[in-house]
């Protein structure tokens, strides 16, 4: 399984570090939704789901956390510990969050407006899905 991780360019000088980022120059989709996860729990696993055909940029843009991906057959485990980098999960693959730091903001590009109908929950029929 192929982990596509995109490095961001920091404009950085004497008063800090700024990150830009653009649909379709720095992310490879148009931006339709930003979200975010911040106060996560000690011990917290997030996530669990896998969408039919949602795309995705995972930044951790404060502390760190880890994230496993699972294709049906193959998984990864990506840390996410850099404010200047990005994950990117396709659709069609199951994602879990996990081992937050007590200081972490998970902030998530998406390619599409929030839609309950392009999740699966169910790891089962994840498995069925992809099969089709
Ligand atoms: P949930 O899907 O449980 O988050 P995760 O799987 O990443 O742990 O979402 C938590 C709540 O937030 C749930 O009530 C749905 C809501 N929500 C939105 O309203 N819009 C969104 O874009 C997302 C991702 C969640």
């Amino acid at each position: 399984m192929q982990v596509v991780k995109y490095m961001f360019q920091p404009h950085g000088d004497e008063r800090g570090q700024l990150v830009a980022l653009e649909e379709f120059n720095d992310i490879p989709f148009k931006i339709k939704r930003v979200y975010y996860m911040y106060d996560t729990g000690e011990g917290v696993v997030r996530g669990n789901h896998a969408h039919k055909s949602l795309e995705q940029i995972l930044i951790c843009i404060h502390g760190s956390c880890k994230i496993k991906l699972d294709n049906g057959t193959e998984q990864k485990v990506v840390p996410l510990e850099k404010p200047y980098e990005g994950l990117y999960v396709a659709n069609n693959m199951w994602r879990e969050m996990y081992d937050f730091s007590s200081d972490a903001v998970l902030m998530v590009l998406a390619s599409e407006l929030y839609d309950e109908n392009d999740y699966i929950r169910d790891y089962n029929e994840f498995i069925d899905f992809i099969k089709k």
